[in-house]
């Protein structure tokens, strides 16, 4: 029989922190989702909600046009963790008084515990936390206790543990709160009785058992790019109903230095999948000749992948289903209109290997729908994905096309396949991979001068671009040690005959972006 999962809801008041709070009561292997601030508490009964976190915002509760939560939330029975925001919205709701605060805290703060039941059962007295608002309750709503205080706020975390309602006037998710992660514990075991269910090992049970009675005897197709997210749909897939499944690897021609090979064998032989491998590069370099504009070539890799993948599809016979490693970000993003970022202005046409069109004919099959990338890694480890996958940099969809400023030609591919191996291969010897977001070589369209041997030369010049970053929406350029980028530099203009020059992209995003197309 299914796991009948309890649920923890989070609910977005247009908060940056809303995914992270999904993330952290994901870890305490309780199973939570987003829902819209305003949803209703028939609704959250209906889905048999067990706990509720209401995390912060940017507004103030005084603020004209405040979002404010189904007026009936706090008479529920559902028990409420409020964060920031959340904790003024019950304080107020409830009679309590919030305050503008004279001295706004920000930043590490130390937290005295005052009670040592509920929240902060089990943990120390004194504790750091990350403190970031600029109203304040208080006074205490009726029923309601102080629970903990810092020196600027002496309401700092109140409970009514009548009502199982709850709130922390600092942010318990953050790495910077000191055993956060354990208040939030507190809060789904103790305060809402939640049993720890939602691990990797039943995922991948009841995610076999739900795909065998989706696909029945019918045949299953994967668009694999080797990334972590195709990669892991397809293990997982196998898994399932392996004989039935087909993985469709198109080789667009601009994958990295023998990638392709590395996928062909990963799944040849580790997986023993039904795999096609199709080598479309061809016809890739013959639609990008000539072509220099960014958004020229973002569009014709993607309408020809979705070309070629048609063409392929069908000589596969009848196949009614598609895998795709659609993950919970991507659902958020257009069910939550805090969380979406479908109104921003377009930068650039993304293309994801496995973005095919809407009217496509394939009943889609998307296993990793409710998963955040860090659970999808974890389900990939379980399922024996490979590590260098599983810990792969982000790789974009037209791959190398877009690292090759002005013509793609399979020699200059070939010039940036040498050149971005070096880049990983030193970034991973000196210990760096895992700590930058990414790190990879840009080939530019100029020619500089150089000498070498005495000699007068005339040749390519590369940019090495490495970035921190959390989520790829802003980033700052990586201070790697200037040993490693000397190192990099120089393998790069002897091992390349055709580079003489290396620089060093100092730019962050924004006013940049990550990559350079
Ligand atoms: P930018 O360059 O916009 O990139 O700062 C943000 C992140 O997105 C990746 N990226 C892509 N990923 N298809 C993808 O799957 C694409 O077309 C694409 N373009 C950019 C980029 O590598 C970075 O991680």
């Amino acid at each position: 029989m299914a796991i009948k999962h309890d649920l923890v809801a989070v609910l977005d008041f247009g908060a940056q922190y809303a995914m992270l709070i999904a993330r952290r009561v994901r870890e305490c292997n309780v199973y939570c989702e987003i829902l819209p601030h305003n949803v209703t508490v028939s609704e959250l009964k209906r889905r048999k909600v067990k706990g509720i976190i209401i995390s912060g915002g940017p507004a103030s509760v005084y603020d004209k046009g405040a979002p404010y939560p189904d007026p009936n939330l706090l008479r529920s029975g559902i028990p409420i963790l409020g964060i920031c925001y959340g904790t003024q919205l019950i304080a107020k709701a409830l009679g309590g008084v919030v305050k503008p605060e004279k001295k706004k805290e920000y930043g590490r703060t130390e937290l005295l515990v005052d009670d040592e039941t509920n929240l902060f059962a089990g943990l120390p007295n004194h504790l750091t936390c990350w403190m970031s608002h600029g109203d304040s309750v208080v006074k205490l709503p009726k029923g309601f206790k102080v629970l903990a205080h810092t020196k600027n706020t002496p309401l700092a975390a109140i409970g009514n543990p009548k009502e199982k309602l709850y709130g922390v006037q600092f942010h318990p998710e953050v790495a910077h709160t000191e055993s956060g992660v354990e208040i939030i514990k507190n809060f789904v075991y103790v305060v809402c009785g939640c049993k720890p269910t939602w691990t990797t090992k039943n995922f991948v049970e009841e995610s076999i058992k739900e795909i065998k009675a989706t696909v029945g005897k019918e045949k299953i197709l994967c668009a694999l790019s080797g990334g972590v997210d195709s990669t892991t749909v397809s293990a997982l897939v196998s898994k399932a109903v392996g004989k039935q499944l087909t993985c469709m690897f198109i080789d667009q021609g601009f994958m990295r230095k023998n990638e392709a090979k590395k996928i062909n064998d990963i799944f040849t032989t580790r997986f023993k999948i039904k795999f096609v491998h199709i080598d479309a590069s061809q016809r890739f370099y013959n639609k990008l000749s000539g072509v220099t504009d960014p958004e020229e070539k973002r569009h014709r890799i993607g309408n020809e992948f979705i070309r070629v993948f048609e063409e392929e599809a069908k000589k596969l016979g009848k196949m009614p289903y598609l895998a795709q490693g659609t993950l919970y970000p991507d659902v958020i993003e257009s069910a939550v209109p805090g969380l979406t970022s479908t109104t921003a202005v377009r930068i650039k046409t993304h293309h994801n290997v496995g973005g095919l069109p809407k009217d496509i004919k394939f009943k889609l099959v998307e296993p990793l729908k409710k998963l955040f990338k860090d659970e999808v890694r974890a389900l990939g480890r379980e399922l024996g994905v490979p590590e260098d996958i599983i810990s792969r940099q982000p790789f974009p969809g037209p791959g190398l096309a877009i690292r090759i400023i002005g013509e793609v030609t399979p020699e200059r591919v070939k010039i940036l396949q040498e050149v971005d191996d070096i880049v990983v291969s030193e970034v991973k010897k000196a210990g760096f991979y895992k700590k930058v977001w990414q790190s990879f070589g840009v080939l530019l369209p100029i020619r500089t001068v150089g000498v070498m041997g005495d000699k007068r030369t005339y040749l390519n010049t590369v940019a090495i671009r490495a970035v921190t970053s959390t989520d790829a929406m802003t980033a700052d350029w990586a201070r790697l040690p200037y040993d490693l980028l000397d190192t990099i530099a120089n393998r790069i203009v002897n091992e390349t005959p055709t580079v003489n020059r290396v620089v060093y992209d100092i730019s962050s995003k924004p006013p940049s972006t990550i990559e350079w197309e």
